[in-house]
């Protein structure tokens, strides 16, 4: 393990600046970041960096990626985008377990041991924390992720109760960050598998009311990579930063395997 050990001078974002009413009031603390680094063009080996760093109260994860990445190495690589849990792209294993690095408060971790942050597994690694998705979007893609509704047109909009849209709420949730697919032993061993979101996704139009390819969904879904791969471990919900009861979602796709081809 390669640990060179820094000391970071500025503040990781502004709740940590004077001037913005937050860095005299929030108590800090110090942290030791561990982060598995992979650069292909420098060398085939991944290696662990590590820096100690002042942090607040409020901070994320996040926030220690960014003081480090803006402070003392700018060579550090992640995906981020919203910050603020919405856009799904800094999904990555933290202390391992898959976490969304803007909603990990370091408070809430134990800071007296090292933070160890790792790209999510199953995914080729591409560079540091980030991985090619393209494995995982072109599982999503496969179970169409759109709504089909081959009648005509209304005037107005698609009416459905409210028990209906209740029926496939949960999944609608989604926001595509790879935590429970990544989370998932069976697609770690097995390449092909879809995969949780992928069947997440397809759950959410198999139980809409408005939509006509639900059988078409469940065709694909019946394939030896689809939903009878799954091995039911509660991984991908735990992983769920959504919230979104994963396992359940897959078993209502299995049961509506069954009954459709019965
Ligand atoms: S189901 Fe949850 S963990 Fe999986 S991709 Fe969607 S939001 Fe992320
Ligand atoms: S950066 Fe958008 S979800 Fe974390």
């Amino acid at each position: 393990m390669s640990t060179p050990t820094k000391e970071a001078a500025e503040p990781a974002s502004k709740i940590d600046m004077k001037e913005s009413g937050g860095g005299g009031e929030v108590p800090s603390f110090e942290i030791t970041l561990q982060v598995r680094r992979y650069d292909p063009e420098f060398s085939d080996e991944a290696r662990w960096d590590e820096w100690k760093l002042t942090m607040y109260g409020t901070d994320r994860v996040l926030d220690a990626l960014h003081k480090v990445k803006w402070n003392i190495d700018g060579s550090l690589t992640f995906r981020r985008s919203c910050a603020h849990g919405v856009c799904g792209s800094d999904a990555m294993r933290i202390n391992g377990r898959n976490r969304l690095a803007c909603k990990v408060l370091l408070k809430d971790l134990d800071t007296s041991k090292p933070i160890m942050v790792e790209p999510i597994k199953g995914l080729p690694v591409e560079k540091d924390l980030i991985v090619d998705m393209e494995p995982f979007f072109q599982s999503y893609r496969e179970i169409m992720p759109f709504m089909v509704n081959n009648s005509p047109a209304p005037t107005a909009e698609r009416l459905q109760s409210p028990e209906d849209r209740e029926r496939f709420d949960d999944t609608t949730k989604c926001i595509l960050c790879a935590a429970c697919t990544s989370s998932c032993p069976v697609f770690w061993t097995d390449g092909q598998y879809f995969g949780p979101a992928a069947i997440v996704n397809a759950h959410r139009f198999i139980f809409d009311s408005r939509d006509d390819a639900g059988d078409m969904r469940l065709e694909v879904l019946n394939d030896k990579e689809g939903v009878w791969r799954c091995r039911t471990t509660f991984n991908c919900t735990d992983a769920c930063p959504r919230g979104i009861e994963v396992t359940k979602a897959i078993q209502e796709v299995k049961r509506a395997v069954l009954s459709r081809s019965m």
